[in-house]
């Protein structure tokens, strides 16, 4: 007889192992099948963890070299072990993974080691053995997008998994992908000594943020020294002993000029990872995009089968797959499990940060929704002068009418931290007026997002 289980997850990200997780909290029997070396999917091994030890372990480089002398702290001959920074950011992920490890004991989780196929409803194969199980859940997200004429090889053309691997810094990185790995990562190897190019097919850098906060953000990388070409598409890439020659288009039409590279990094979106699931044999319905198709239940067109994370319909991001695996545990245990998905922000963790939660002005503008805009920027706010973090802005747009909070758009320091209090907010279904009348400590970064509230009625306090 085949070991049979109530739930079997397929994928441990933040998704697949969240849901199992979940789902053994609430009494069934889980297992969850990895066919990476170590838990926690691409987040804790090659995303979200080790993208942002490299940011952190970057930016104490920068402030070292560039930022303590200005609170008067000097620093004699500053220099860069490298092999310490890769192997500091090593031991980050694997704390992370052996947590989730941990985590599986310990809620009673199968680890099931091995690429899982669905051969039917209800039966999942794994190594070679088959088990039964009442529900599936396909949770094995996602995978770095292609681009016709520049072959990976996570050397000289890499991924984001290779941009994390560098054994050197490269004299010239050029990124594809004025997105969120592009400028992430373009700012850890600039930060680490590099010259940065960043090729955006579009005219804006990342696309679906606020305009303004893109426009900023743009200006601020570039006087850190990041540099775009914007309207701008890679054709071809030609490898080389001395590195990669890439020939650089117009977006539209133009010339081709070349643009010479020790390392190129591709970055140009990532897309559903489905690839030997056996989804095509099960019967399951994917979208135009490659995504698996879900109903808000999270369920798929085949009864038994479920999917959430990267590999359905939304943002990629881990706390949007973590929230999703709860809601579906909840969903199968009969609970009434359910994202909200107005409240889930966005970050970028270059520095300054980008944070954004709920509708854009374009949106706003495009649904022909009425709304106010309240702004306030960091300069006029005294932690962030003493902090010397004076860059960006905290932006609040609420209902003309009713007040009621629609969004945030911000870009300063830690408003990845400070957007959790707008989420907070639209959850809550809060107004602009219930934020401005919170009190928030003196002196704090909070207190723009309480100036940018009082704003949206026009009465900022401190400008
Ligand atoms: P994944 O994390 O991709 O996990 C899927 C797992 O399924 C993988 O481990 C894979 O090996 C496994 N799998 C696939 N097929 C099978 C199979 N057939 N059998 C068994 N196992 C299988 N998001 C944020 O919110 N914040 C960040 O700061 C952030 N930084 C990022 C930085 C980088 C460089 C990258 C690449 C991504 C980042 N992301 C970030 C995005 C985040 O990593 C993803 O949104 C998240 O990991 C999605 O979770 P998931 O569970 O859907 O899938
Ligand atoms: P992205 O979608 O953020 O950005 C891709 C960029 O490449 C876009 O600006 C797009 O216009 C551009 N582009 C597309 N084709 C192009 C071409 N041929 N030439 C030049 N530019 C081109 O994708 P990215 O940066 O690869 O990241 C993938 C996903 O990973 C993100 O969407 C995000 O969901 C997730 N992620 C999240 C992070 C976070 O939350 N902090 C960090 C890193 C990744």
């Amino acid at each position: 007889m085949p070991e049979s289980f109530d739930v079997i997850v397929i994928g441990a990200g933040p998704g697949g192992y969240v849901c199992a997780i979940r789902a053994a909290q609430l009494g069934m029997k889980v297992a969850c099948v990895e066919k990476r070396a170590t838990l926690g999917g691409t987040c804790l091994n090659v995303g979200c963890i080790p993208s942002k030890a490299l940011l952190q372990s970057s930016e104490h480089f920068e402030e070292a070299k560039h930022k303590m002398a200005e609170h008067g702290v000097l620093f004699d001959g500053v220099k860069l072990d490298l092999a310490r920074m890769q192997a500091r950011k090593g031991e980050v992920v694997s704390a992370n993974v052996k947590g989730v490890e941990f985590l599986f004991k310990k809620n009673k989780v199968t680890w099931l080691k091995g690429a899982g196929r669905i051969l039917a409803p209800g039966k999942v194969e794994v190594a070679g053995e088959t088990y039964e199980t009442k529900n599936i859940v396909i949770a094995t997200g996602s995978e770095s997008t292609p681009l016709r004429g520049v072959e990976v090889d996570e050397k000289q053309v890499v991924t984001s998994t290779g941009a994390l691997e560098l054994e050197k810094v490269p004299g010239h990185l050029v990124v594809i992908g004025g997105g969120v790995i592009g400028l992430e990562l373009g700012s850890v190897w600039r930060r680490l000594g590099a010259e940065v190019t960043v090729i955006e097919f579009l005219d804006r850098l990342v696309p679906g943020m606020d305009n303004e906060v893109a426009k900023q953000l743009e200006r601020t990388l570039a006087k850190q020294g990041l540099k775009f070409r914007l309207k701008s598409k890679v054709t071809g890439a030609a490898k080389g002993a001395n590195g990669v020659t890439l020939t650089v288009e117009p977006a539209t039409s133009g010339t081709p000029e070349e643009i010479k590279a020790d390392v190129v990094l591709l970055a140009i979106g990532r897309r559903p990872h489905t690839e030997g699931l056996g989804l095509a044999e099960a019967g399951v319905a994917l979208d135009e995009r490659g995504r698996v198709k879900t109903d808000a239940h999270f369920a798929t067109n085949v009864p038994g089968i479920y999917a959430i994370g990267d590999v359905i319909a939304g943002a990629m991001l881990a706390h949007k797959a973590e929230d999703e695996g709860v809601a579906l545990a909840e969903i199968l245990a009969g609970q009434a499990g359910h994202v909200n998905y107005a409240a889930i922000p966005g970050v970028i963790y270059t520095w300054p940060e980008v944070a954004s939660v709920g509708a854009t002005e374009e949106e706003l503008k495009a649904a022909g929704i009425a709304y106010k805009a309240g702004k306030f920027p960091f300069t006029a706010n005294g932690r962030a002068r003493a902090m010397g973090d004076v860059d960006g802005f905290v932006k609040i747009l609420a209902d003309a009418k009713t007040d009621r909070v629609l969004g945030a758009h911000m870009l300063g320091p830690d408003v990845g931290t400070l957007v959790a209090e707008i989420s907070l907010a639209i959850e809550f279904g809060a107004s602009a007026e219930d934020v401005a009348r919170t009190c928030h400590a003196h002196p704090t970064l909070n207190e723009v997002v309480k100036e940018a509230a009082l704003a949206v009625d026009g009465r900022a306090l401190h400008i």
